[in-house]
């Protein structure tokens, strides 16, 4: 028995799609554990581009494999009903079983969205995917949720989006949005609620009992450790707890089930949206990162910002997500670069760290820290040769090799697998954390 959490390492867009998928070969079942449609993942199989935004990236190994969409995710179910439409076109998720939905989980409504949107225009913006994740979660905090349960009884949904709409309204009528009609909505969840009724289901107990009779469970994060409500750059984070703690918390297991914690990062750094990046690359340098990675937003098409590799940020997520081991990838991204850099550490004048040094080992997140903030670099030498054929480290030539080692020694942990290419061949596996 193994179970294993995944989660981005970085600002999210670390090629969790094709980790997650991976590893899925080796599990029975595959649980997203936050967020909702602002993740996007992509997975290349057999040359077709697969992106989902709900259902776990487990679900392109096919039938057996059951696929959950834990608690603590906020669920819009006409962006599921889409997604499982255009699965079931692959021949996927073909049997009812391999579908769970928790029934705690909680429902994103129009109005949602529209005040993401409308926030989005003013001032004040982060650069969210107006996926209405943010007064979604805000509803959920105030008790004023709408459940995925709550769409199989009228009396009930009707009176819990009212109940909502007491507190929506007087935001949406100052940011000049369209009044709710409370009865359209009512009877148009209450379709979908009936369309999603054959997934719906405890899902705590039905994980409980999976692990109980020594099923194989991976837990899949979304967005990323440095964009998490309380320990990323807040604010422009998302609303969700994206550390692996949070897979826990949002699928009613306990930590103890937790037998290993596999962080992914990419071998440079991007952010998609606002907030502090120290290490980004502007200008051509950026650009051509950017075209080379194809760093384009899946869920949202923005270009992505593209930078170096970050370790001191990275040291968070080792020390947050409590890491046993690093899914490195896009390692073949950086092909053609004369010299690399790696943000090592971090001078941050003026507010002294421990000893009255202002010296950093650790991307230091509070804005007005990062204000007086400088990355610390280390240079290494690059490589021109392709990587996509390499299938053992010891293939790597010496100068990514040395990338990766270096990596592997500032962190203290070690990789686990490196990822050379989109396609499911184009990997290095050194370990596999279910066997
Ligand atoms: P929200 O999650 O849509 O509220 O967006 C909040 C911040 O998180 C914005 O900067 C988004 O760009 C970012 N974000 C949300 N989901 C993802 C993701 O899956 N990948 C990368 N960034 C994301």
């Amino acid at each position: 028995m193994a179970n294993v959490v995944i989660i981005g390492a970085q600002w999210g867009d670390e090629g969790k799609g094709k980790v997650v998928d991976l590893y899925s070969e080796f599990a029975d079942v595959v649980v997203r554990f936050g967020g909702g449609a602002n993740a996007g993942h992509t997975l290349v199989v057999g040359g077709n581009k697969v992106i989902t935004h709900l259902i776990p990236s487990g679900v392109l190994r096919g039938r057996g494999k059951r696929c959950v969409l834990g608690d603590g995710m906020v669920i819009d179910p006409q962006t599921l009903l889409e997604e499982l439409t255009d699965l079931r076109g692959r021949g996927l998720l073909a049997d009812d079983r391999d579908l769970v939905i928790g029934e705690r989980a909680h429902v994103i409504l129009p109005f949602h969205k529209e005040i993401d949107r409308l926030r989005e225009e003013g001032k004040g913006a982060i650069g969210t995917t107006r996926r209405g994740i943010g007064p979604a979660y805000e509803a959920k905090m105030a008790r004023r949720g709408v459940r995925i349960r709550d769409l199989f009884s009228e009396s009930r949904l009707r009176e819990r989006i009212s109940h909502q709409l007491e507190d929506c309204l007087p935001r949406l009528q100052q940011l000049g949005g369209q009044l709710p009609d409370v009865d359209r909505i009512t009877q148009q969840y209450l379709a979908l609620g009936a369309s999603l009724a054959p997934f719906v289901q405890d899902a705590t107990r039905l994980l409980h009992d999976e692990i109980k009779r020594g099923q194989h469970v991976l837990f899949e994060g979304a967005q990323g450790t440095l964009l998490d409500i309380d320990h990323g750059t807040y604010p422009f984070v998302t609303s969700s707890t994206t550390l692996a703690g949070g897979a826990c918390a949002s699928c009613g297991i306990g930590p103890t089930a937790i037998n290993s914690v596999i962080g992914i990062a990419k071998a440079y750094a991007t952010r998609v949206g606002g907030g502090p990046f120290p290490t980004e690359l502007v200008g051509d340098a950026g650009d051509a990162l950017r075209q080379a990675g194809a760093e384009f937003g899946a869920t949202t098409g923005r270009p992505r910002r593209c930078g170096w590799l970050d370790v001191a940020a990275l040291r968070l997520a080792v020390r947050w997500n409590g890491l046993s081991g690093l899914a490195l990838t896009k390692l073949d991204v950086l092909r053609g670069l004369k010299k690399l850099k790696i943000c090592v550490g971090y001078r941050v004048s003026g507010t002294p760290g421990s000893g009255g040094s202002d010296y950093r080992d650790e991307l230091p997140c509070d804005s007005d820290d990062l204000a007086h903030a400088t990355p610390i670099y280390e240079e290494l030498d690059g490589w021109d040769a392709d990587l996509t054929g390499v299938r053992e480290v010891e293939d790597l030539p010496p100068p990514a090799k040395r990338y990766v080692r270096r990596i592997e020694t500032l962190l203290g942990i070690d990789c686990c697998l490196i990822s050379v290419g989109a396609g499911r061949a184009e990997t290095v596996m050194l370990r596999n954390p279910f066997r």
